[in-house]
Formats: structure tokens, sequence, C-alpha cells
């Protein structure tokens, strides 16, 4: 992995496990920092949906990389979020699906899908600021920014909360996958300061952020 050009741009990485209220963090401070907010789980999720539109074998890996290079993905943004595209559809709620869920693992563990992701990802600093979520953003994305937050809640606190959404997804499992691959695995990275929301309410969480980045040396 090359180490990114540098830029006139930052970048926040927020990294975590599954349902450890990345996304919800990552939103509150894009919006109060005026940054923008890019879900780099969703890249992952829209190359997964593909591959489960075309009937592919998510662990034929022949297969799936021969779909990788003919997918067109268009990461942009709305001023506050990231936006895909993925050969001009929109996948929307199907992101999301149960299907994908259960799949996504699998499909982020492959190097070259993980190289096209990173460099659309790292792409972003040339336009704007982000606050950035995922699992490897701190450690491989972006591993020179100096605002890093790893967040963590307990396990039963992080089932709760996707049960609530009404989705079903094994999180443990998904975690256990995503630890243990060999390329970019959900680490806590250097640098990082560590953030447990388990008992924190979302403006708790908010807070203890902002605390974190000031410290890190962010003017705000
Ligand atoms: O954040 P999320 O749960 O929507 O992410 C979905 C999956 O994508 C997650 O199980 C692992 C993968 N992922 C990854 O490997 N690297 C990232 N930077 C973001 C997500």
């Amino acid at each position: 992995m090359t180490t990114p050009c540098p830029t006139p741009h930052f970048a926040i990485a927020i990294d975590g496990p599954a349902a450890s209220g990345k996304s919800t963090l990552a939103h509150q401070l894009a919006k109060r920092l005026g940054l923008v907010m890019v879900n780099s789980g969703a890249m992952y999720r829209a190359v997964t949906w593909q591959v489960l539109q075309h009937n592919i074998d998510p662990n034929d890996h022949a297969a799936v990389l021969a779909l990788l290079g003919r997918l067109h993905l268009e990461c942009g943004d709305d001023g506050l979020s990231s936006t895909i595209t993925i050969n001009g559809h929109d996948p929307g709620d199907a992101l999301r699906s149960e299907a994908v869920n259960a799949n996504v693992s699998t499909i982020a563990a492959i190097p070259e899908v993980r190289a096209k992701l990173v460099a659309l990802q790292r792409e972003y600093l040339t336009r704007t600021n982000v606050v950035m979520e995922g699992r490897d953003i701190g450690s491989v994305v972006f591993p020179d920014t100096p605002f890093k937050i790893y967040i963590d809640a307990a396990a039963h606190v992080r089932a709760a909360r996707r049960t609530n959404m009404g989705e079903i997804d094994s999180v443990a499992q998904r975690d256990a996958a995503d630890s243990q691959r060999a390329t970019a695995p959900l680490v806590i990275a250097a640098g990082a300061a560590i953030l447990d929301n388990s008992d924190h309410t979302i403006e708790g969480s908010v807070s203890a952020a902002l605390d974190i980045l000031k410290r890190q040396g962010l003017p705000i």
C-alpha cells in the first residue's frame, strides 16, 4: 500500500466494530464541524450487492474479480454525506439487506476489492475535508492523519442496537471476520484514542469525541 500524497484537505478517521455508533458519531461531527461524512462501509456493501445481483458466489474470487473490473463506482457527496452509485444505479436500502450483511465481510477480505475502494476513499481528500468511518481508516487509508478515534461498545449493546434498527445482522460473526482477515483487519490504529460509548447518549459521545479531537490538535 503506498503512502497517500499530501493534500490541502484533512481527514478525521473513525474506526470500530459493527454497530459501535460510528455512523451516528461521524454524521454529528460532520454537521458540527462543516465536513463531509464518508461511510466507507457503504462502498464494500455496494460491491457485495452487485456480486449478489449477478448471482456470483462471494467465495469465488475469480468471478468476483472479473465483475470488479466491470464495476464503475461513483463516489461523491451531497455536501454533508457521501453518495454512491454503481454502474449508474443508486443501491439505496438494498445495502442494508440481510444478504448483504451476511456476505459483506467475505467481499471486504479480498485485497483487490480493498485496493480499488481505498483509492476512491483517498480521492475524497482531493476535494474536501472529511470525517470517514470504517475499519481501516486510521490504519491504512489515512495513517498520517493526527485525528483518529476508535469507537467501541459492549458486544450485547451493539447487538441490541442492530436488532432495534430492525436488521438481521450477525454482528459478532462479522466482527470476527473483519478482525481476523489478512488484509487491513480492524485494529486500533497507532495514535487512535479509544471511545467506549456503551453508556453514552449520542450527545455524550459527540462531546467526548470533540474533546479527543481538540487534544489531538484539531483547532475547534
Ligand atoms: O460499517 P459497515 O458495518 O457498514 O461495514 C460493512 C462491512 O464492510 C464490514 O463488515 C467490513 C467492511 N468494511 C471494511 O472492511 N473496511 C472499511 N473501511 C469499512 C467497512
